[in-house]
């Protein structure tokens, strides 16, 4: 049993051979953190880790003591997981160890989304109970620990023993205390159409944080951080992660105290949350996954890559191929009819496109952004058939029909907000602000979602609907319910959360066939929670290749390649105005999951040829572009940013697509070469360059090689100063690698 329970010293250690967190039940009750990270032998006692008991700080100024689920007031004055206050207004909490389980597999916790195992030798779980007695709150801790990955799912159930109402103004999933602070935070930041950077700070005394206020976990920060040291390479050294399964506001917070110790937080954001627990009520808080490495940023990827594409998404399309697609935001925005639709599905088809994607403007008498969501019935004008009809003839082409929607909001111009002006956000008495000229719905009352479960579902069965685009666009201002009482409104974010899950749940369990792609104004809610519904998100509203490259590399630090909407779309782009050739435009949107964002009828001749080819290589190495180990190479946040180079490798290391590109082309430079990673050294590959231009480069690569030597010498990128890298500005290059048998 990887999780061990010590009764004479009162250790837990929860080990596999790749992560161990140890803690111990202190003297006085409270549970301490000894360890998390490197695995540690089982059958040994760490209480050297840590002291016997949290004494205070001015009794015990050099021993700071780590805490699992620290509180506040009582000495410890770093930030703590847990404020509730109490009916004598004190905030104080004192939690003790009560008493654990353990067993194997991994409970689900309800109303949330989660990881989850399919049997229960995956994992095993401890859950530790820890309780206030003055106050009656209960804490029960929850730990999983994964059998073959270096993770430690964590929840927190909150429970309300006493017999007088708990306010609960801050409640973590996670609080990791570590004995140092030399540490880099790596965060995921951004804003829209540039979600995701990496961004690094170095660790100084004081509080770093990333959070969400605005109602969604936003485009602005990720609920995804990483601790990583500073000779951390993408190869090689000490990492550790910190993911919450959670969508709404967030917040991940580290602070490092006067001692050089290091406290990470992560949760809820507390600063509009208070949530009224009655006697016998219940929070469950979302969970947080924390993970380890020793082998560098690569290998933390790659256990979140592995745990959020087969744990945490689920459904058929979880282990199912996804389709090429085409979708017409960009190539019509709202203009379109039933025709020039087919007409562009049938140009699709044509090259190899497996779906067909209807965006915004098909409902109501949408013409513009500023009219009808919530009025989720078609607009007969553009479409006289109906959903059916276009359904219909565009299953004819062979293809499949997918469909927009954006099912939280509600344009003051509709029939939904002249019916029920009270089911939208907002404050009596005050205006309501726009963004986007919408409004956002009440998803904490139950009313609206059922509505929406009731119009939603009548819309995916009214026509051959095989994917869903299912969009947010637009963050919380007067984030106010007229259904909840005054002292409940901190609950109402929370709430809102809960409902956009509860509708996903029930409408995924209705349609099990739907594919469904999370959006939010492009990667606005981005986050593990939304994965656990939605396989696939839209990464970014920027379809530029050249932006795409910072977007899918900073994504793919936390979600894997099979998350990630990538799509070709026309030049000048329309988001950045850049013209980038169409070569480079797939070579860097084959990494994820492949589609186009066009008016295909608009395509040349020779940009037919050129989709059709980019289709069938896809379609020819799909399953290492969505399932296979994504290495990143080359970051685009280096130097001066100009080259990038990633490469994903299928599970058995026998086949590799490589994508190397340069922004920006130099004179009269050295021979370059891109070493690979990943591959297995004994085997011999096939190096194919995609399109194989016949340059001296791509004559360079042509050839059978070493994995070894792949690994260790690398492709040629440039062979010498008048062959270049890219050819030109914008350029890419991709090469397929596959094992053969050596003569
Ligand atoms: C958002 C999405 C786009 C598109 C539009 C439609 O911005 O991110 O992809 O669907 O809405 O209004």
């Amino acid at each position: 049993m990887p999780i061990e329970w010590d009764a004479a010293t009162r250790e837990i250690h929860l080990h596999n051979g790749r992560v161990s967190h140890v803690m111990r039940v202190l003297d006085n009750g409270w549970l301490g953190n000894l360890h998390f990270g490197r695995p540690l032998a089982p059958g040994r006692s760490y209480a050297h880790l840590g002291p016997a008991a949290f004494t205070g700080f001015s009794n015990r100024p050099a021993d700071p003591v780590a805490l699992e689920y620290p509180v506040t007031g009582s000495g410890d004055y770093r930030v703590p997981a847990i404020v509730v206050e109490q009916p004598d207004g004190s905030t104080l909490l004192d939690l003790v160890y009560v008493g654990h389980r353990i067993a194997a597999g991994k409970p689900a916790p309800d109303a949330l989304p989660s990881t989850y195992v399919e049997d229960p030798a995956e994992a095993d779980t401890i859950e530790i109970d820890l309780a206030d007695g003055p106050s009656g709150l209960r804490a029960t801790l929850a730990y999983t620990i994964f059998r073959d990955l270096p993770v430690v799912a964590r929840s927190v159930r909150l429970r309300n023993d006493g017999t007088a109402a708990l306010r609960v103004r801050t409640a973590m999933s996670a609080s990791l205390d570590l004995p140092d602070a030399e540490w880099i935070l790596v965060q995921l930041s951004g804003a829209w159409a540039r979600e995701r950077h990496v961004v690094e700070r170095r660790l100084t005394p004081g509080r770093a944080s990333v959070s969400s206020e605005r109602g969604a976990s936003s485009a602005q920060h990720n609920p995804f951080i990483v601790l990583r040291r500073p000779a951390t390479t993408e190869e090689a050294g000490e990492a550790c992660g910190l993911g919450l399964v959670y969508s709404g506001d967030f917040l991940a917070e580290v602070e490092v105290d006067s001692f050089g110790t290091t406290r990470a937080r992560m949760g809820i954001d507390p600063t509009h949350f208070a949530w009224t627990l009655e006697p016998g009520g219940e929070l469950v808080l979302p969970e947080a996954v924390l993970a380890w490495s020793d082998e560098g940023l690569g290998a933390l990827s790659d256990a979140y890559h592995l745990l959020f594409r087969e744990r945490l998404a689920r459904g058929k399309w979880r282990d199912t191929l996804r389709p090429v697609l085409v979708n017409n935001w960009e190539g019509t925005y709202f203009d379109f009819t039933a025709d020039r639709l087919v007409a562009m599905a049938e140009v699709a088809a044509g090259l190899g496109i497996e779906l067909f994607v209807l965006d915004d403007g098909w409902f109501g008498l949408r013409d513009d952004d500023d009219s009808s969501l919530g009025d989720w019935h078609v607009d007969r004008r553009k479409l006289p058939g109906g959903l059916e009809d276009v359904g219909r003839r565009i299953e004819a082409l062979g293809m499949r029909f997918g469909l927009w929607v954006e099912p939280e909001m509600v344009s003051r111009r509709s029939r939904l907000f002249e019916a029920h002006p009270d089911w939208a956000l907002g404050i009596p008495g005050r205006p309501r602000t726009e963004q986007r000229r919408q409004l956002v719905l009440d998803m904490s009352r139950p009313e609206v979602v059922d509505h929406l479960h009731a119009v939603l579902s009548e819309v995916f069965a009214s026509a051959p609907i095989s994917y869903v685009k299912w969009d947010m666009n637009r963050y919380m201002t007067e984030a106010y319910s007229t259904a909840l009482p005054a002292d409940r409104q901190g609950e109402l974010r929370h709430r809102y959360i809960l409902g956009v899950y509860d509708l996903h749940a029930r409408l995924t369990a209705a349609f099990p066939g739907i594919l469904f792609e999370s959006c939010a104004s492009g990667g606005g809610r981005f986050d593990p929670g939304m994965l656990a519904f939605a396989p696939q998100g839209w990464t970014s509203d920027d379809t530029d290749a050249i932006e795409r490259l910072r977007i899918q590399w900073g994504t793919s630090y936390a979600y894997p390649l099979s998350s990630m909407g990538a799509h070709v779309s026309a030049v000048p782009n329309h988001q950045v105005g850049r013209v980038t050739p169409l070569a480079t435009r797939a070579a860097v949107a084959f990494f994820g999951v492949f589609g186009y964002e066009l008016d295909t009828t608009a395509l040349t001749e020779q940009e037919r040829r050129e989709v059709a080819a980019q289709v069938a290589f896809y379609k020819r190495h799909r399953d290492v572009l969505q399932r296979g180990r994504f290495v990143r190479l080359r970051s685009p946040f280096e130097g001066d940013g100009t080259e990038t180079a990633w490469m994903a490798v299928s599970d058995d290391r026998r086949r590799a697509v490589v994508g190397a590109y340069r922004v920006l082309d130099r004179p009269y430079d050295g021979p370059s070469r891109l070493r690979l990673r990943g591959l297995d050294p004994a085997l011999a590959y096939r190096v194919s360059p995609w399109p194989d231009g016949g340059d001296a480069v791509d004559r360079a690569n042509a050839r059978v090689r070493g994995g070894d030597d792949l690994m260790a010498a690398g492709l040629t990128l440039r062979v010498g100063p008048f062959d270049p890298v890219a050819r030109a500005d914008y350029g890419a290059r991709i090469f397929a690698l596959e094992a053969v048998e050596e003569a």
